[in-house]
This record gives C-alpha cells, sequence and structure tokens, in this order.
C-alpha cells in the first residue's frame, strides 16, 4: 500500500518542474510542509510490519532526498529567472533621480547672522531648558507676585508647585540669564538663542512659539553707553550702514533704567511703508541695565558690578530681512517657502 503511494508521489515529482516561486512554492508545501506528504508517509510509516520496515525505511528516505533535491535545484532556478526579470526591466537611458540638496531654515539663517556679528565682539553662546521653573522664569528676574505675565493667559503651566515653584514653558529667553549667573561669576558676555512660549492664538501676527535671541553682558564698570554702542554696532552689522537706531524708554522688570530699541526701516529706508506701519521706524529689541535685584538674586555682589541684557525675537527680524508677513510661514514646512532662502555658508 505503502509502497504503492511512495510510487505514485515519486512520479508527480519527478514530472514537476517550474520556474516560478510561487508554484515551487506550493511544491514546498505539499511534499516537504510541517503537514506535508512526507510527514504522512512517514507516519503511515510506523504502522508497517517489522519485515517491511527494512525494506520501506531505504524507500522512504531515497524519497524524501528526492523531493529534498528536486526543491533545491527549482529554487536555484526560480531565482535566476526572477533576477533576469529584474534586470530586464532597467532602462539606463532614463534620467537619474536626483538627490535634491535640503537648505537651512531661514531662522536658523538668522539666528546665525545674529551670533556671528555677537561673536565678533567676543559674546559667546549659551542655551536654558525650555521647560522651567518659576524662579528661572519670573521670580529671579524681579516679576512681582502678581504681575499679569504669570498669568494663565501667557504662560503654559505644566505644574503646579515644584520645588522652584510651577513649573511651565519659558516665555522668554530671559531666563538663561538667571541659570548663566546663577552658575558662575563674571565677566559675563553671551548670547542665549532658544524657543519661546506663550499661551496666544496663532494668527499671521502671533504663534503660540516664536524665538528669541538673549544677549547678557556683565562685569566691572558696564554703563548704558556700552549697551547702546554694542547694539548700534549690531544693527550696522545687519541691516549695513547708515541704518539708524533710536531708543524709547520702556519698564521691564529685570532691567532699570530700561528701553525698546528701534531701527531706521529698511525695507522703505525711512520712507514709510507696510512693514513699519508709516512709520519709518520697527522696534526689534528690548533692553536695559540688569535691574541690581536679578544680580542679587543670582548671588552676584551689585556694588562691584553692573551689566546690560537685550532680548529680540528672531521671527521679527527675518520679517524684515526677507518681508515675510505670515509668521505661521516658519512653522509649516512647506518646502516652496523653505528653499526659497540660501545661504553662502553651509
Ligand atoms: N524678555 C523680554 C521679552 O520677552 C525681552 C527683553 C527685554 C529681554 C529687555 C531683555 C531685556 O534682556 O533687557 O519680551
Amino acid at each position: 500500500m505503502l509502497q504503492h503511494k511512495i510510487d505514485q508521489y515519486t512520479a508527480e515529482i519527478n514530472a514537476f518542474n517550474t520556474d516560478k516561486a510561487d508554484e515551487l512554492e506550493k511544491f514546498r508545501i505539499r511534499f516537504l510542509g510541517t503537514k506535508g506528504i512526507i510527514k504522512d508517509v512517514f507516519d503511515e510509516f510506523k504502522a508497517v510490519s517489522p519485515e517491511e520496515k527494512r525494506t520501506l525505511g531505504k524507500v522512504l528516505n531515497q524519497f524524501k532526498q528526492l523531493a529534498e533535491q528536486k526543491y533545491q535545484s527549482l529554487a536555484e532556478v526560480t531565482q535566476a529567472s526572477a533576477e533576469k526579470s529584474n534586470a530586464d526591466q532597467l532602462d539606463l537611458t532614463l534620467p537619474g533621480e536626483g538627490f535634491e540638496i535640503g537648505t537651512r531654515h531661514p531662522l536658523a539663517l538668522v539666528r546665525r547672522e545674529i551670533i556671528e556679528i555677537f561673536n565678533k565682539l567676543g559674546f559667546s553662546v549659551a542655551e536654558g531648558p525650555e521647560i522651567e521653573d518659576d524662579w528661572h522664569n519670573f521670580s529671579a528676574l524681579n516679576f512681582p507676585e502678581e504681575h499679569p505675565a504669570r498669568d494663565m493667559q501667557d504662560t503654559f503651566f505644566i505644574k503646579k508647585g515644584g520645588e522652584k515653584g510651577d513649573i511651565a514653558l519659558r516665555t522668554h529667553t530671559s531666563s538663561v540669564q538667571v541659570r548663566m549667573m546663577e552658575a558662575g561669576q563674571p565677566p559675563f558676555r553671551a548670547l542665549m538663542p532658544g524657543r519661546v512660549y506663550r499661551n496666544e492664538a496663532i494668527s499671521a501676527r502671533a504663534h503660540c512659539f516664536f524665538h528669541q535671541v538673549e544677549g547678557l553682558y556683565v562685569d566691572e564698570n558696564v554703563s548704558f553707553a556700552d549697551l547702546k554702542q554694542t547694539l548700534y554696532y549690531f544693527v550696522q552689522e545687519l541691516y549695513g550702514e547708515g541704518t539708524k537706531v533710536r531708543f524709547r524708554p520702556s519698564y521691564f522688570p529685570f532691567t532699570e533704567p530700561s528701553a525698546e530699541m528701534d531701527v531706521s526701516c529698511s525695507i522703505c529706508k525711512g520712507a514709510g511703508c507696510q512693514m513699519c506701519k508709516y512709520s519709518g521706524w520697527v522696534e526689534i529689541l528690548g533692553c536695559g541695565m540688569v535691574d541690581p535685584n536679578v544680580l542679587e538674586n543670582c548671588g552676584i555682589d551689585s556694588k562691584k558690578y553692573s551689566g546690560f541684557a537685550f532680548g529680540m525675537g528672531i521671527e521679527r527680524i527675518a520679517n524684515l530681512k526677507y518681508e515675510i508677513k505670515d509668521l505661521r510661514l516658519f512653522s509649516e514646512n512647506d518646502v516652496r517657502f523653505l528653499k526659497q532662502y540660501k545661504s553662502a555658508i553651509i
């Protein structure tokens, strides 16, 4: 009985031929699979009489080898034919797929430009965390307890009541000033770029996150004249010689006196345009002399040392430079927008 079956299957195996991988796979499952014919005949073999086993054993092993060899040799054939059909499809006359080189983000370009200008004046670069505590974002910077900037409207709070007050997303890079001053002693001369967050509805003119560059200079005998000259140099480098600046008195809790600095509009050169709202001037930063309370909060002797600080929005400067009117473009990742801004330096 078993001998007869094996003869039939042997004939089937001998007759089988294919160059197609899926047909070969069917063959493998039918004969060599875990529930296949080989497994069946070996199961049946267990039941035959001992005399028969002697002869049939050898026959069975040969039958198994036959199936395996057939599979191996056809596997080589099907693989070769798959490779050949791939090669047939290769058309070397088609145009190649070029690799497009990316471009720097316009905000990264402007940030680097700002950093390079201040590098020439000896400013280094420092960074701080985007998740901040109340102390570094507000209290150490002399914000009174009831200051409106601490309101839920402006600040994204994360957790109430940490070791150093509520945890929030930093609302400005001034927090990095505190971290820097706490960590050492003057002189400090550093630029602190980074992302900041405010709880504002997203529109063409406002976003819930944007970027700032903070500046800090603390040493003995630093005066308001140093602040003005430093920023004046910066503006000439950034917008070109002949750009006018003006300082308007202002208020920030962490500086005294405080000012806001305007530059003559780089687009209309002061004649008046949409960008400067027809005033001829655009505000680009806030600045002032570091309040002695802030120095003391950070463990620095305010009788011995004085300093100035400033903070500017990178988007604002990029908007003016590239005449971009919608803030949302910076974070939409539209390649058509992004690849317009090419830099000479990679
Ligand atoms: N932190 C201020 C803001 O986000 C900007 C600023 C103003 C920073 C005056 C300063 C400064 O360092 O002296 O609006």
